[in-house]
């Protein structure tokens, strides 16, 4: 017998108290996959080996070859054993957590989900106005220069832009809308009349973050088109809504004449103070709080609507949502409308 041959023999025993120690040693199914590839694997050590065999003479060939395969016999038997030794304990492991998780358990003070105070004030304002007839409409955030402004009678270097902080895009003649007025526009162009609408949405200004002011915040416009439309409607449509708002059927509204260029007559809307009758801090002691600008809609913008102001004519009216959602809750800070604080939300 050659040394070679007996040193391969030596090699051999060891090689097979080596794996077995490897293979018991292998936490997870990962690290038995390694050892696997390290020793079984088609260039793995036993691979090796079997190369080795050629250079052996016949009679050691004869009993070398059978050894090498008693041996990758035990490795493989052994390897399979502790594989499904390991896979029994994941599905163990596994089953265990889904066994802590008990659907039906009851867990007092469980803090549950609520809608956001805007949605909330959203659907309710949805709501009011659906029972008058009103549908609601949406338009895109990102807005023409003319749909923001030239189609509602604000031409460029119209002073009236100035009005309006507005973020410019870097794509030419795109804003972010500085209000929700441009849906009127979009929605007057899909040519069904008569129209009743009313559109809520963010809206954006490039103005500094205070208390009362945010870069963006939400709005809703409201158009109403027909043949025969008058103020005494504009008025009425306003005051039933603010009342069913704020669930006060004495709520009163005072107008004051104003300036924007899509209405003609262009009005700010007043209403009583929700709070009190003597002066309070909210209406800043004047029993009194504004609330929209409104008017009726200017025969330009009924033109860039494709609409015959011979025909037809209609009111136009647009508040801050989220100012009406600061008066109705008493939110004393705009921030806190967009901060996600759990101990905020939680209160609705
Ligand atoms: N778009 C105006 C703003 O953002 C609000 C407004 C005023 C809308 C008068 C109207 C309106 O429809 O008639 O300040």
């Amino acid at each position: 017998m050659s040394t070679n041959y007996n040193d391969l023999k030596t090699k051999i025993i060891d090689l097979k108290d080596r794996c077995l120690a490897d293979i018991q040693s292998a936490v997870s199914l990962e690290s038995l996959e390694e050892i696997r590839v390290l020793y079984l694997g088609r260039k793995g050590k036993i691979a090796d080996f079997m190369t080795l065999l050629k250079d052996l003479s016949l009679e050691e060939k004869r009993v070398m070859g059978p050894l090498l395969n008693d041996l990758k016999v035990t490795i493989e038997t052994f390897f399979f054993e502790h594989k499904h030794h390991l896979e029994a304990e994941t599905f163990k492991q596994k089953e265990a957590c889904y066994q802590d998780f008990d659907v039906t358990a009851y867990t007092p003070g469980l803090l549950k989900g609520s809608l956001h105070p805007l949605t909330l004030a959203t659907e309710e304002i949805q709501n009011i106005f659906r029972s008058m007839g009103y549908k609601v409409a949406t338009g895109p955030e990102v807005e023409t220069d003319f749909f923001n402004f030239e189609a509602l009678n604000i031409p460029k270097n119209h002073p009236a832009r100035d009005m309006q902080d507005t973020f410019w895009t870097s794509i030419p003649d795109t804003v972010l809308r500085t209000h929700t007025s441009p849906v009127q526009i979009r929605e007057m162009r899909k040519g069904k009349l008569p129209l009743a609408l009313i559109v809520p949405g963010r809206v954006y200004r490039q103005e500094a973050t205070d208390a009362s002011h945010d870069y963006m915040f939400h709005q809703v416009e409201g158009l109403y088109i027909n043949k025969k439309t008058s103020m005494a409607e504009l008025i009425g449509t306003v005051k039933n809504f603010l009342k069913a708002f704020f669930k006060q059927e004495d709520l009163q509204v005072r107008l004051r004449p104003s300036y924007f260029p899509f209405v003609e007559p262009g009005i700010e809307i007043d209403m009583s103070c929700p709070f009190c009758k003597t002066g309070c801090s909210t209406c800043k002691q004047s029993t009194w709080i504004e609330i929209m600008g409104a008017g009726l809609v200017h025969p330009n913008v009924l033109r860039h609507g494709n609409i015959d102001p011979e025909i037809y004519s209609g009111f136009a009216f647009g508040f801050g949502l989220t100012r009406l959602v600061l008066l109705k809750y008493k939110i004393p800070d705009i921030r806190l409308i967009h901060g996600n604080h759990k101990e905020f939300l939680k209160q609705f």
